[in-house]
């Protein structure tokens, strides 16, 4: 996306070319994907909500009895972020069980104007939901599968038939005049995001089915990545504008959130 970018990577505070980056094979972090990950955005090179990111990645570590140490991971993000320099992109931590510190700058990648949906039926972990491990295997097969189905991008359906959310976004919708999403308790993640929209828009949180979102008149996808991504149709249901009008708002909201957070 962004040609002049410079992928730095930290491994344990060493930093590199991300090219040039190496950690040792035998991590179980690789072997069973046994750890866990944060996305962070960086506008103009600095990180939105990162102390947010920080306490995710404590829940998750928890979650999965991992240690990690903060002060430390810390200290060389504020290295890292201040060899990459001001830059639009993102940064992505990584903790493994092998003890392994990574933090890494990317380009944020580039996502349709507005996206086509298909639905995947997936059942819940229990032990992993909420907790963004580095066992996304699942996550990004689902996506695959919605590519196959000719959409860009897969909303998870538990079995019972309940709207949960695509594999790493959020995902909001208008129904019966009620910007609508999926409650926490359900299993899904607890997007930076979403947090960030419920505090701005009147949202109600539950557990819809799938014919809820499949009859609504517009609906996006939320997360540090899209930001706020429009969703034109879900398993070929056209929705209505994309953007639409709740869209819009959204959109305003998150930029406005983040322009005052970031002391714009
Ligand atoms: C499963 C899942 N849900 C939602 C999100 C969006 O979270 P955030 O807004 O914190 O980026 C992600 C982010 O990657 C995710 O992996």
């Amino acid at each position: 996306m962004d040609s002049g970018f410079a992928e730095l990577a930290s491994v344990d505070g060493v930093i590199t070319a991300t090219a040039e980056a190496t950690v040792p094979l035998k991590d179980d972090g690789l072997y069973r994907g046994d750890g866990v990950f944060e996305v962070i955005r960086l506008y103009d090179g600095r990180p939105f909500a990162l102390a947010d990111h920080y306490e995710r990645m404590q829940r998750s570590a928890a979650a999965i009895e991992l240690p990690l140490d903060r002060p430390a991971l810390e200290a060389e993000v504020e290295a890292l972020l201040a060899a990459a320099g001001p830059t639009e992109g993102q940064l992505r931590l990584i903790v493994t069980r092998g003890g392994r510190r990574i933090a890494a700058t990317e380009p944020v990648p580039a996502h349709a104007a507005a996206a086509t949906v298909a639905s995947v039926t997936y059942q819940p972990t229990l032990i992993l939901n909420g907790v963004k491990s580095l066992s996304y295997a699942a996550n990004m097969e689902a996506t695959r599968v919605a590519h196959g189905r000719g959409a860009e991008e897969a909303v998870l359906v538990r079995p019972d038939g309940t709207v949960l959310e695509p594999p790493t976004s959020s995902i909001f919708w208008v129904s019966d005049g009620e910007l609508r999403t999926t409650a926490l308790e359900a299993g899904v993640l607890a997007s930076i995001t979403r947090a960030r929209l419920l505090a701005a828009l009147a949202v109600s949180e539950g557990e819809w089915p799938i014919a809820d979102l499949l009859g609504a008149s517009e609906a996006f996808l939320a997360s540090t990545t899209r930001e706020i991504q429009p969703v034109h149709s879900v398993d070929g249901a056209e929705l209505g504008a994309a953007p639409g009008p709740r869209t819009l708002e959204a959109r305003e909201a998150f930029a406005a959130t983040v322009a005052r957070e970031l002391g714009d």
